[in-house]
């Protein structure tokens, strides 16, 4: 027995030294620098890539929806509380349910007080601005079809939400000035963030 030992422990040893590299898989020797005036790319990377096109300002514009807290890029338009009612029901109450509590998907009408913890993010006690809101439910709502409400659909829808949290009052009609104009409740808990550049903890 004494004498099979060494030998099984050479054997092993063989058995499990590395194997070569497959033909063909070593680095280059030497890898090629990237183009100066493209930074990340290989200098062998072609000009044109073959697919694509110039984004045209047509289609720029389809993109450059983006709504600002002081009502900036609000479009025309305007939606009522009651217009805003037989949208929800078609394009948001199977996700946020009947009155905005149910879900399965976010809470969006305000059930508990900010002081009561967690939070939660609902529209009444969480959005600082009703615009910005509009600029959301816009883009990204429904969640499975967004783009597909027009703007005076999302008036409305949103003019409904606010409605359903308590913001303004069922016979509301809301444009770009009355929806700039609501003083929702969560203004001023938030800091606006005016960073210059530096590491700075705010
Ligand atoms: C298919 C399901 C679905 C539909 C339909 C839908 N939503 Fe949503 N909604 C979601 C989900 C999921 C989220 C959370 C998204 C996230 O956190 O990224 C959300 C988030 C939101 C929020 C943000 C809530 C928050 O956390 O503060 C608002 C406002 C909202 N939806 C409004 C609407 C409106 C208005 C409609 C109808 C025009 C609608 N949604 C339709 C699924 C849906």
């Amino acid at each position: 027995m004494r004498r099979l030992f060494p030998c099984l422990a050479a054997l092993a040893a063989s058995a499990c030294a590395p194997e070569p590299p497959p033909a063909g898989s070593e680095r280059p020797a030497q890898t090629p620098e990237p183009a100066a005036d493209a930074p990340g790319l290989p200098g062998h990377a072609p000009e044109h890539f073959g697919f694509g096109s110039a984004a045209s300002p047509e289609r720029v514009a389809i993109w450059d929806i983006d709504v600002k807290p002081d009502g900036e890029g609000l479009p025309p338009g305007s939606g009522s509380v009651a217009d805003g009612r037989r949208v929800y029901e078609v394009s948001c109450l199977q996700c946020h349910g009947p009155t905005g509590t149910e879900g399965p998907n976010d809470r969006l009408v305000s059930a508990s007080e900010w002081e009561q913890w967690p939070p939660g993010r609902a529209v009444g006690m969480y959005w600082p601005y009703a615009t910005t809101l509009f600029d959301y439910t816009r883009r990204a709502m429904p969640q499975t079809t967004p783009g597909t409400l027009s703007d005076d659909e999302v008036y409305a829808v949103v003019a409904y939400v606010l409605h359903l949290n308590g913001l303004v009052p069922a016979d509301a009609v809301l444009d770009a000035e009355a929806l700039a104009a609501i003083e929702m409740p969560a203004r001023e808990r938030f800091v606006p963030d005016n960073r210059t550049g530096g590491p700075v903890v705010r």
